[in-house]
Parts: C-alpha cells; sequence; structure tokens
C-alpha cells in the first residue's frame, strides 16, 4: 500500500515534468481516464484519442532519435513495442491516411513489475520505413505502439516536419531526453512456423471471378479481415 502509494506520487511528479513521448514531442496529455474515454484515451487507434496537433516538432529526414515512457499503465511486465510512421495530412483530422509504414519492428521491453513504472526507453537511431521518399518540409505523424501482455495496445503520436539534418528546428538530444533507465531489460522476437500456409487456393483465384465465385465468402473472411487490418 505504501509503496503503491509512493509509486503514485512519483509518477504525478513525473507527469508535472515529462510526457509519454519524450523526444521529439507528444501530441499531448492522454493519460486521460474520463467518461468520454472510460477504457483510458492512451488505449484509442491510433493516436490515445488526441487528434492532430498545429505544434508539429522538427525530425531528420534521415530518420531520428524517438524517446519514450513506457511505464504510465499497469499490465506491462513484459510489453511489445513497435514505431511506425504515417506519411502526409490528406487522412482524417489532417492527419496521414493510415500509420501502416514500419520505422521499428516489434521488439519485447521487460519491465520491472506490472504495476506502473517510471523509467524512459530512448532509441537514437530510428531510421524511415522500408521505401521512403520524403523531404524537408513534409508533414508525417510518427506512432509508438506498446502492446500490454493482456493483448490491448497503448497509443501514443508525435506530428513531425522534416527537416535536413542539422537544422536548428530540430531539438537537440541528449542524455537528459534520450536514455535507457536501467530497470529495463529488452529482448527479441522470433516466430516459429508450425503450419505453412497453403496458398495455390489464392492464386489460383484472385485472377478468376468464375472460380473465385466457387468459394464461399465464409471462406474468404480471414482474407478480407486481413485486408482490413493492412489497411490500419
Ligand atoms: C503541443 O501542444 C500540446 C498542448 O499544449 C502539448 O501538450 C504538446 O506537448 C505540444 N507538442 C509539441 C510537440 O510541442
Ligand atoms: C475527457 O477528456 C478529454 C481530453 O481532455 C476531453 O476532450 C473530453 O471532453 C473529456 N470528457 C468528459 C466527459 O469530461
Ligand atoms: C522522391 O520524391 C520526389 C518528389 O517528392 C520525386 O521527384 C522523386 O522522383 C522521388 N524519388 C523516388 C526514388 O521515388
Ligand atoms: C539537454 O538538452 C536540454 C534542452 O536543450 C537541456 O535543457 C539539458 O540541460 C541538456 N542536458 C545535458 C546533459 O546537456
Ligand atoms: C536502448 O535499448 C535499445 C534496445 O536494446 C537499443 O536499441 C538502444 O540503442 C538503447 N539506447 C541507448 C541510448 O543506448
Ligand atoms: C498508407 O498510406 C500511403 C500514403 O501515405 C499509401 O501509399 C499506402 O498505400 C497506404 N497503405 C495502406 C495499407 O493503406
Amino acid at each position: 500500500m505504501r509503496l503503491s502509494l509512493f509509486l503514485t506520487l512519483a509518477l504525478t511528479a513525473l507527469i508535472e515534468a515529462h510526457s509519454i513521448i519524450v523526444y521529439p514531442g507528444w501530441r499531448g496529455n492522454n493519460l486521460i481516464t474520463n467518461d468520454t474515454f472510460p477504457y483510458g484515451m492512451q488505449w484509442m487507434y491510433p493516436c490515445g484519442g488526441i487528434g492532430t496537433t498545429r505544434n508539429r516538432t522538427y525530425w531528420p529526414t534521415t530518420g531520428g532519435a524517438v524517446s519514450f515512457q513506457p511505464g504510465w499503465f499497469r499490465g506491462h511486465l513484459t510489453a511489445q513495442l513497435q514505431i511506425n510512421l504515417g506519411y502526409g495530412t490528406d487522412g482524417p483530422d489532417g492527419g496521414p491516411p493510415n500509420m501502416s509504414n514500419i520505422m521499428v519492428k516489434p521488439f519485447m521491453l521487460q519491465g520491472p513489475t506490472n504495476n506502473p513504472y517510471p523509467g524512459t526507453v530512448c532509441l537514437p537511431q530510428v531510421p524511415l520505413p522500408a521505401g521512403a521518399n520524403v523531404s524537408a518540409g513534409d508533414r508525417a505523424t510518427i506512432q509508438v505502439v506498446e502492446l500490454a501482455q493482456h493483448g490491448a495496445a497503448l497509443y501514443s503520436c508525435v506530428d513531425i516536419i522534416f527537416a535536413e539534418p542539422g537544422d536548428p528546428r530540430i531539438p537537440i538530444v541528449n542524455e537528459t531526453n534520450c536514455f535507457n533507465s536501467t530497470q529495463f531489460g529488452f529482448a527479441q522476437i522470433y516466430t516459429i512456423t508450425t503450419q505453412e500456409p497453403i496458398l495455390d487456393v489464392v492464386s489460383s483465384t484472385t485472377s478468376d471471378a468464375e472460380s473465385l465465385r466457387k468459394y464461399s465468402w465464409a471462406g474468404w473472411l480471414p482474407l478480407v479481415a486481413g485486408a482490413m487490418w493492412m489497411a490500419l
């Protein structure tokens, strides 16, 4: 009890001083649970319940640092972390049309406890997504995803404007805003295939409307669901 009170106080102090995405910036405080967000804002896809911001921050065209605090909620004794990018302003609310461009593939964070905990994770050189072609002045949104042990995910975003490396408008990265707390461990994620997919159904039907009709919608549902998931 006393420990959790202490932790709450410590976290409250941190809230005053920090944000969830410490670097390069944050859309704003989404650590809120109220009647509009009964489960908590930060669990809302794609950006934790906060719309696109006007106060964009500058970030290098060659990729750069992303630093964040992963421990604000319960359920993250281990957490899967991923960073994505959405391009441009053609999507909802003047943000990107999707967040489907992967910058950092999922990796595992090993936290100190399943309760909320303080601490910072710093990725000093997050690359642009594969095939990216950005110029200074282009707009984009960086999304940090944190998948909890129980399968739900926290989302936080920062809206950026790309700038040439060395541009003075890019906020400085140093050991104050970008460091790994020592109580964190990290792990890579592997998968082992237990059954290969059988692909000839797809390849023989996608080009052939007649044979496509032979398959009931039920059979196609997983594919449709998969396509919708991709669109996210
Ligand atoms: C943008 O403004 C909001 C609201 O004042 C603030 O919480 C947020 O940290 C700001 N973001 C940046 C990148 O300055
Ligand atoms: C809940 O918090 C959000 C973010 O501050 C706010 O936009 C919304 O109006 C709040 N809802 C209620 C019912 O207070
Ligand atoms: C990159 O984008 C610029 C303009 O936005 C375009 O002129 C150029 O051809 C693109 N390069 C590649 C490799 O797509
Ligand atoms: C890092 O940069 C920030 C902002 O410029 C500054 O307030 C802080 O003192 C710097 N920390 C170090 C260790 O230089
Ligand atoms: C923090 O840990 C991650 C994962 O091991 C690593 O990629 C990153 O370089 C570390 N950051 C710093 C500042 O050393
Ligand atoms: C995501 O949006 C980009 C434009 O930013 C578009 O080129 C791409 O096809 C979209 N991806 C998906 C899976 O919808």
